[in-house]
């Protein structure tokens, strides 16, 4: 427990049980919605706050940085940081936490689920059912992709993309991986380095796995899914701007990649009238990747271990800009 208790913005409703270790160790000024506060509240409840416990919908940038002249420490309920002016936070020497490894293999499950739902179509499947199209078997209804023996590209091989490697293993799928460099081949998993482009020519299924940096921005647009195979399908759960979603919406509207599974879009949420929502090869989840009840419940644990940390005056267990301590 702390002394004197810092205050410490939330900015969304959490579970009691999160709350309850908050206000044991903070003056807790919670945003007691389920939706996030516009932005004129953020700056108002930040500008008092030591420390904020903040979600990836919060946009954290130097505005509000330099609205509070007593934060000391920001908090993300995520592994994620794009939301927040890292860089900024660093020139405040504010250190930015986050939640790294809890949400690994829930992230991993969701990712491969979308893999299989839309290869094996069940969401069509469901929607034909429901709509009462289920006449009879017949031998062309809802074909869909086989798994075993296809070739999965992995563009982005940290945690995530490895523990989607290892489901895919199981599968018995040739993986493809590319990352900023090669790593030693690991125990149990069968995967060879490859170029973006080539994972692209080559691959049945494309799944991201890079977080979103300006490097990384639209790394597939037009031009890269021009070179997926027709039948290929592409996964997204890690942010929607790492695809141009116009471009996205072209390559499905023609049919090529075939299809493609995305827990992120350019917008969050998406705009009713956006037109990837008119398109029939496309499954669309609401950022839900890491919604598991357990895994949700260690990333707010995580975000408030992080503020108590550096609410004490400690380093933050899981820091996204440790350079702050190196000043
Ligand atoms: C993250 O943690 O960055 C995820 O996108 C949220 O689940």
């Amino acid at each position: 427990m702390i002394d004197n208790k810092p205050r410490v913005f939330v900015g969304r409703r959490l579970p009691q049980e999160i709350i309850d270790r908050l206000e044991l160790n903070f003056e807790v000024d919670l945003w007691d919605s389920d939706m996030p506060p516009d932005r004129e509240s953020l700056i108002e409840h930040i500008s008092k706050a030591d420390g904020i416990f903040s979600l990836l919908t919060e946009r954290i940038d130097e505005a509000i940085i330099e609205s509070s002249p007593s934060l000391k420490v920001i908090s993300n309920m995520a592994v994620g940081t794009d939301n927040i002016d890292v860089a900024s936070a660093t020139r405040h020497n504010i250190p930015v936490g986050n939640t790294p490894g809890v949400l690994t293999e829930t992230t991993a499950d969701f990712a491969f689920s979308l893999l299989i739902s839309s290869s094996r179509r069940i969401v069509d499947a469901d929607n034909y059912v429901r709509a009462g199209h289920w006449k009879t078997w017949g031998p062309s209804i809802l074909l869909g992709r086989d798994l075993f023996g296809a070739t999965l590209g992995i563009i982005g091989y940290g945690e995530i993309g490895q523990a989607m490697a290892r489901r895919a293993t199981g599968f018995n799928m040739k993986i493809l991986y590319n990352r900023r460099t090669p790593i030693e081949p690991i125990d149990g998993i069968n995967a060879s380095y490859a170029t973006v482009d080539q994972i692209l020519l080559q691959s049945d299924f494309v799944s991201l796995h890079v977080p979103l940096t300006p490097d990384t921005r639209h790394m597939i647009g037009a031009r890269e899914l021009s070179l997926m195979k027709d039948s290929a399908i592409l996964i997204n759960t890690a942010r929607g701007p790492v695809v141009d979603q116009e471009a996205l919406v072209e390559a499905l509207r023609a049919g090529r990649p075939e299809r493609a599974a995305i827990d992120v879009t350019n917008v969050e949420p998406i705009d009713m009238n956006d037109e990837l929502l008119s398109l029939p090869n496309v499954i669309i989840a609401p950022h839900i990747a890491s919604a598991s009840v357990a895994t949700r419940l260690k990333m707010a644990n995580m975000a408030v271990d992080n503020l108590i940390a550096g609410l004490s005056g400690e380093k933050l267990i899981n820091c996204a800009n440790s350079e702050v301590y190196d000043k």
